[in-house]
């Protein structure tokens, strides 16, 4: 098993405004409606719920979410926010429910944080056998941002405004398909690094490694407002139902 980034205190005490300057927080609502729709009033697991960023405004659409984390910060962070959402502490990348779900999501790329393959899979078997019969699993993943590398590395400038920088510095494994990176958020004086692995995984692999273990995709949007998948798109929702395998 590959070593694991996990979130920590620093990451953790920051993830809130991170987030907030990344327009991830004025993004949540969205996500939230589209996942209501899903879940057809049913019962929704987050895999690596965090703050609950998506959770809580989903929560309080009448959707009843639980939630996975291997971070104790994180799930800190969740029940200091609302005691509506059971939040438990556990690995994405195997995990076994206890009982049946409408609705299996993981969003904001977090599935990539598992930087192996055998990782990945495992998390969709996981997921696969934790819904009920017409549930689905919908996951949120980024395009391989392998643009613009040279040498095997990048580092760009992904925020500024007057107070804060986040610089990116990446560094592309490609045999492993791992994009290993330091993102350096300047802010007055200080600077904090926030370490960060990602295993990078095409729609079309996604795809293969889903019908593995028996899941089909049923629906790919390029947005939260069901947009078009397209070439310029930076992510992807993929929604899969269960074939039955
Ligand atoms: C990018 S954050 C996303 C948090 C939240 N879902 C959101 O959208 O804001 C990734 C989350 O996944 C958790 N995580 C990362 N790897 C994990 C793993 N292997 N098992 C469980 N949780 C994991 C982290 O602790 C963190 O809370």
């Amino acid at each position: 098993m590959s070593e694991k980034f996990v979130y920590d205190e620093n990451l953790a005490s920051t993830y809130e405004k991170y987030t907030r300057l990344l327009g991830k927080v004025a993004e949540a609502d969205e996500t939230a409606a589209f996942l209501e729709r899903l879940s057809k009033g049913g019962v929704a697991l987050e895999l690596g719920i965090g703050n609950g960023r998506v959770a809580v405004p989903l929560s309080e659409r009448g959707v009843k979410v639980e939630g996975i984390d291997n971070s104790d910060s994180m799930l800190k962070l969740l029940a200091e926010r609302t005691d509506l959402i059971k939040g438990w502490k556990g690995d994405i990348a195997r995990f076994r429910a206890e009982k049946p779900y409408d609705l299996v999501y993981c969003v904001y790329s977090t599935f990539t944080l598992l930087s192996t393959r055998e990782e990945q899979i495992a998390c969709l078997r996981s997921a696969a056998e934790a819904l009920q019969e017409n549930g689905l699993v919908v996951l949120e993943v980024r395009v391989p941002p392998l643009d613009g590398l040279i040498g095997g590395q990048k580092t760009t400038t992904t925020f500024v405004d007057h107070e804060n920088t986040f610089v990116n510095a990446v560094i592309h494994d490609p045999v492993n398909q791992n994009l290993t990176s330091t993102i350096l958020w300047f802010s007055g004086t200080s600077v904090r690094r926030l370490p960060q692995r990602v295993r990078y995984v095409y729609h079309q692999e996604l795809d293969t490694m889903a019908e593995c273990v028996g899941l089909q995709l049923a629906e790919r949007w390029g947005d939260w407002a069901s947009g078009a998948f397209t070439n310029e798109s930076k992510s992807h929702i993929s929604v899969y139902r269960r074939t039955g395998l």
